[in-house]
Order: structure tokens, then sequence, then C-alpha cells
């Protein structure tokens, strides 16, 4: 073995910590399988003050991200700093010194993706990017290389642990706030955990998917995106009591060529369903190509150690690059559809669940039922469920397959019936079909 590859780490918070503890751990394990020895050279972090819990020499840590990056020791540079500001700044500065870039940045890649990809083009030096998409499930390289002689028709993920294990944790009664709380102590969580609890990361890592399965590069507005905010306990309740349990799922599917569906919104699913039993941190894709058929991909999608894992493969990737002086064996991303487009939302069709907060009198079932008749909209059960009492009660209905454009305007019409007495909630029921 002679060769050392220096690695400059810029962040070591949750997962930047991992990651030199997972290489204490395993380092040596790692260079007798890629026949590379690997050192953390330096490390940037915000404070030189703050308690770790790994040892670096203090000599090795600096606050000024570019004398990591501009450090010439360092040969590969690892961004989880999170962020698309100075993240941005840091991964363009190293691929345009030349050196190659793992980052476990989701939000950076699905904002600013298309720049870095044609940065690391243009530099030579390749981007990697395992730990942007389900933690330690290695998803990507599941796509992009396992699966490289399918077309991927459709993609069902799990993709965010902090609302799997909020959404979780509240069917097992605990407060929204309190399970917030709880997912930012394990680690979890976003700096911002309205990235999470809006949908917007999880957002952004199916358009990761989506765009490596589709080859066209998926912009974050692109991706119709609901958060877990509006599922309350009741919803949680009912779906269960109906046989569905309610998961945060992207979905990614085209049933022929033609635009592709990608959004990110909380669905019923039946909980026979393989993905109905992901729970707490867990992630779960499913992915379904062509040839191969029905594939399942699941692991823990948050947290420090299982993160590290994921970084790591792309250390030990870039590695093996770096030592056969290939730098395009795999690229960041080939665009490959020039004609790609993302369906609008409106043109997509689902079954619904619908909660309606409803005066308890005659007539308002009726009222409700020929709304939805007028926009084509067939009604499958209804349930009201007794034991409520006050001045209005729940009104659970579940309705056929209809466009998603009828089913909004639907609900603008029974909105302004006066025996609705709240918005309706509206969750949309996935039949993976
Ligand atoms: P943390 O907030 O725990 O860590 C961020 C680290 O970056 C800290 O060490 C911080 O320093 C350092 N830092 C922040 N700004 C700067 C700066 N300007 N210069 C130098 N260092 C800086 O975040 P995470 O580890 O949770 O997340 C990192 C990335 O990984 C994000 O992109 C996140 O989306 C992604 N990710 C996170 C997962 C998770 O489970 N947490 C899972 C998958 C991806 P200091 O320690 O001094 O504050
Ligand atoms: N906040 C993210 C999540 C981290 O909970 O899934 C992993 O990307």
């Amino acid at each position: 073995m002679t060769r050392t590859v220096n690695i400059g780490l810029i962040g070591a918070g949750t997962v930047g910590g991992g990651v030199v503890q997972a290489l204490k751990r395993n380092g040596a394990l790692m260079a007798s399988r890629l026949g590379v020895r690997l050192r953390v050279t330096r490390v940037a972090v915000r404070s030189l003050r703050k308690k770790r819990d790994f040892k670096v020499p203090q000599s090795a840590l600096t606050t000024d991200w570019r004398e990591v990056v501009n450090d010439p020791k360092v040969d590969l540079v690892v961004e989880l700093i999170g962020g698309t500001t100075t993240a941005k700044d840091v991964v363009l500065a190293a691929l345009r010194a030349g050196k190659p870039v793992v980052t476990a940045n989701k939000a950076l890649l699905a904002f600013h993706g298309e720049k870095l990809f044609a940065a690391a083009e243009k530099s030579g030096a390749n981007l990697y990017y395992e730990a942007s998409v389900a933690g330690g499930v290695p998803i990507i390289k599941v796509i992009r290389e396992a699966l490289v002689g399918n077309r991927v028709t459709h993609l069902y993920g799990i993709l965010n642990g902090t609302c799997n294990f909020i959404l979780t944790k509240m069917n097992e009664g605990m407060e929204f706030d309190a399970a917030v709380k709880l997912a930012q102590q394990q680690g979890y969580a976003e700096a911002d955990p309205t990235l999470d609890v809006g949908g917007y990361d999880a957002a952004h890592k199916v358009g990761i998917l989506a765009s490596l399965a589709h080859g066209f590069w998926v912009k974050p507005k692109q991706v119709y995106t609901e958060g877990i905010e509006q599922v309350a306990p009741l919803d949680l309740e009912f779906a269960d009591s109906l046989g569905y349990a309610i998961k945060l799922l992207g979905i990614v599917k085209t049933s022929k060529p033609g635009p592709v569906q990608v959004s990110m919104y909380p669905a019923l699913i039946p909980d026979d369903h393989v993905l109905a039993n992901v729970s707490d941190v867990y992630n779960g894709i499913l992915v379904r190509g062509d040839v191969v058929g029905d594939t399942l991909h699941y692991g823990q999608g948050a947290g420090r150690d299982a993160t590290a894992s994921a970084v790591l493969s792309d250390i030990g990737d870039a590695v093996l690059d770096l030592k056969h002086g290939s730098t395009d064996r795999l690229k960041a991303f080939i665009p490959h559809e020039s004609n790609g487009a993302v369906r609008p939302i409106e043109e997509t069709t689902s079954c619904y669940y619908l909660r309606l907060s409803v005066l308890d009198r005659p007539g308002v079932l009726a009222k409700v039922s020929a709304v939805l008749a007028k926009n084509k909209i067939g009604i499958s059960s209804v349930i009201q469920p007794e034991g409520h009492e006050g001045s209005s009660v729940p009104l659970i209905l579940m309705l056929h397959y209809a466009k998603n454009a009828a089913m909004q305007k639907a609900l603008k019409e029974i909105r302004k019936l006066s025996a609705v007495k709240a918005k309706p909630v509206m969750i949309r029921v996935e039949n993976f079909a």
C-alpha cells in the first residue's frame, strides 16, 4: 500500500463527527479493501471551542474552510456543513481546484446541481453524493449502477427520517411538537426542521432520484410538495381503522413515455403494503424497473452512523477513482433525456381520503355528495364516527380515482357549503398500481 489519500472535512457535526469516528473504527479495513490509506488531515468547523466526541489534532482544526480546500496536502474534500450558500462556495472552490468532493447536501444539489455538475465536468474532478438521499441506504448506487439496464417506471420512497419518526411517534400518542424535539435531539432533523416537516427535504431527495432515473434535472419548484403539518392524530386513527397507514411518500411514476409525476406528499397506503411497515427513522424505497420488476431498499434514513456509512461509500469510490486516475468512470450526472418533463400535479390521478368537519344535521352528506358528483368524483365509502360531540363532527369520505384538478375544484366548492365548518383535510391514497 503506497498511497495515502488526505481528506479535508468541512463540517464535523452530526454527520462529520460520525465520519471521523467511523474512519477511526474501520479506516484500516477500508484501506485493506481499497489499497489506499485514508487520513483526515484538516477539519473546518464553525467553533473551535465546541466540545466534540471525537479527536483530531488541534492543529488540524480551523474555522476557515478555504484553508482546508486550498491545503495542497488535501486530496479529497468532504462537505458536511449543509445549507446552500457557503456549502456552494466550498464545493465550487474544491472542484475548481481539481479536488473531488463528497457531499451529503441534498438541498445544495437540488438547487444548484446543474451548476455543480458543470463545474465538475470542467475541472475533471468528480462529485459524489450517496449520503444526500435516504441516509445509510445506498439508493443512488442502486439507481445509477445496479439498475443501469432498467427503465425505472415507478419509484415510491419514504425519504425523510424525521417525518417518518414523527408520524410513528404520533401514532404512539406523542404530540407533534414533542416528536419534532425528539427528532432534533437524535440528530435526525435539518438545522431548520421546517425543511423536514414541510416536506422540502424529502422533495429535494425525490427530485434527485427522479433526475437520476429519468435523465433530466428536476428542479425543486417542479416537485409538487406537501408536508406533514396537516396530518392530525385523528387522521392517523381514521386511516388505521380503514386499513391504512399515513406516510410522507415520494412518487416518481410514468406509465408511458411522457411527463413524469414527481411529488412528495402524505399518503394513505394500505397497511399490508411493505412501505406501511417502514417506521421510526427508517426509510424505504420501492423501485420498479421494466426488466427487474419490484426491488425494495430499506435502512436508517437519518442519523450519525447511518449517514456516515454513505459518506464512507463515496469516499471509497472517490479514492478508487483517484487511485486509478479515472475521473469519469461514473460522472456526477449525465443528462440523457432531452425531452424530459414533469407532469403538473393537476394532471395526475389518485384516490382520496377526505375529512370534513360538518354540522351534525340531516342532508349534509347529500350536499357534499352532490358537489363531488358534479366534479365526477365517486365515493367508495363514508364514515361518520360516533362519540364526537360539539358543534361540528367529523365526516370521512373515501373517494375513487379522480384527477387532482377535479379534486381541488370540488374542495373549494365543499369549503363554501354552510354546513362545512373547517378547511377540509384531503390526503391522497396510493395503491401502487
Ligand atoms: P450539523 O449542524 O450537525 O453540522 C454542521 C457542521 O458544519 C458543524 O460541525 C458546524 O460547525 C459546521 N459548519 C457550519 N457552518 C460552517 C462554516 N461556515 N465553516 C465551517 N464549518 C461550518 O449538520 P449535520 O451533520 O446534521 O448535516 C450536515 C449535512 O448532512 C447537511 O447537508 C444535511 O442535510 C446532511 N445530512 C444530514 C443527515 C442527518 O441525519 N443529520 C443525514 C443525511 C444528510 P460547529 O460544529 O462548530 O457548529
Ligand atoms: N433531516 C433528514 C431526514 C436527514 O430526517 O431525513 C437525512 O437526510
